[in-house]
């Protein structure tokens, strides 16, 4: 039989929690690199990337594909379920339902044809054993022979949050220790994972920020995510805390990240989580006046941003947001992670 392609071991990008600070350091000071020299190169040359979206997007769509492309590598974007057959995760299930192949056989396949995976499957917010172990992602990983590439699953944004302490260290302007940030809930009318303010977290923490995360009560962050983000805050002289007093959380802030996510009753009484953040739907919507007590906090959001639910109009469109730079920020930071995915020796 034919061998599938490897090459051990393999920079895989599920987690940064998997990997060290100094990885992590090098990919962010390369993506701020390719922010200055906005370079398209050959680097990549004859390499393949598949991405694979079991979830919409936008940003991270467009930006890994025209990462690849810059590093003269070719992208191929396969949705499944939508002009791609509907995927299997689960093991052992009988697949007499939509979906018409398993991950198994589908990641098997691609495997062979690219040099890379990229792959997007959420959380399912239903059930808490299989976000908490980031199932059908660990399927994915399982089934592939190539690296791959997390572009959000139930625990993680890795890229996100790359792009993330991109943009915090350029817009701040490069020593950011000891700087506020503030992790700031958000109403929103559906319940959505974790994966971007887990991240977030762990970005502000590692970047050596006094990170405050405001939230209402029901609404605080996985233990386990706190505890990590906790250990990497004393690695860099950083703190970690918790408020569900928004108003003193903001004051002195220099940057304010808005987001929104489920409660922890979703998993168990998902009726009752939806009361609860329905009822903070106007006291924990960001206005401009909830940044005049900040220290002219930049404000960030990872998008999609729903207006006048999660933040006022005016606060996207006045010139304290960075929203569209942290979009920015993705292209760059995903060029340095397929560099770093693919050992890339850097060229500048
Ligand atoms: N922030 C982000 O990942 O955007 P998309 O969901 O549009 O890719």
């Amino acid at each position: 039989g034919h061998a599938p392609r490897t090459t051990p071991p393999m920079n895989h990008l599920t987690s940064w929690t998997d990997l060290d600070d100094a990885t992590w350091r090098a990919c962010l000071d390369r993506a701020l690199w390719h922010r200055q020299h906005r370079a398209w190169s050959q680097s990549a040359a004859a390499k393949a990337l598949g991405l694979v979206f079991f979830n919409p997007s936008l940003r991270t769509r467009a930006s890994m594909d025209l990462a690849a492309a810059h590093l003269g590598a070719h992208a191929v974007t396969l949705t499944p379920g939508n002009g791609t057959w509907g995927l299997e995760t689960r093991d052992g299930v009988t697949m007499d339902g939509l979906a018409a192949e398993h991950v198994k056989e589908a990641f098997g396949v691609l495997s062979r044809y690219v040099d890379a995976l990229g792959v997007r499957t959420f959380a399912t917010l239903t059930d808490p054993e299989a976000d908490a172990e980031d199932r059908a992602f660990r399927a994915v990983v399982d089934a592939s022979t190539v690296p791959i590439v997390n572009l959000e699953s139930a625990r993680w944004h890795p890229c996100q949050e790359l792009g993330d302490a991109a943009t915090i260290t350029d817009h701040l302007g490069g020593d950011v220790r000891g700087k506020k940030l503030v992790l700031h809930w958000a109403p929103h009318p559906k319940p959505l994972p974790r994966a971007v303010p887990n991240s977030a977290l762990l970005m502000a923490a590692r970047l050596g920020m006094e990170v405050i995360v405001a939230r209402p009560d029901g609404f605080g962050l996985d233990a386990d995510v706190l505890d990590l983000a906790r250990d990497a805050a004393r690695r860099s002289g950083g703190s970690v805390t918790e408020s569900s007093d928004r108003v003193g959380a903001l004051s002195g802030a220099s940057v304010v990240y808005a987001k929104a996510w489920a409660g922890s009753g979703v998993y168990g009484s998902p009726d009752h989580e939806a009361q609860q953040r329905a009822s903070h739907a106007d006291s924990w919507r960001l206005s401009s006046d909830d940044l005049v007590q900040t220290d002219r906090a930049a404000f960030m959001h990872c998008l999609p941003v729903r207006r006048g639910v999660v933040v006022d109009g005016d606060v996207l469109d006045g010139d304290r947001a960075i929203h569209l730079l942290q979009a920015e920020y993705r292209l760059h930071a995903q060029k340095a992670i397929l560099e770093w995915v693919w050992g890339l020796g850097a060229e500048g």
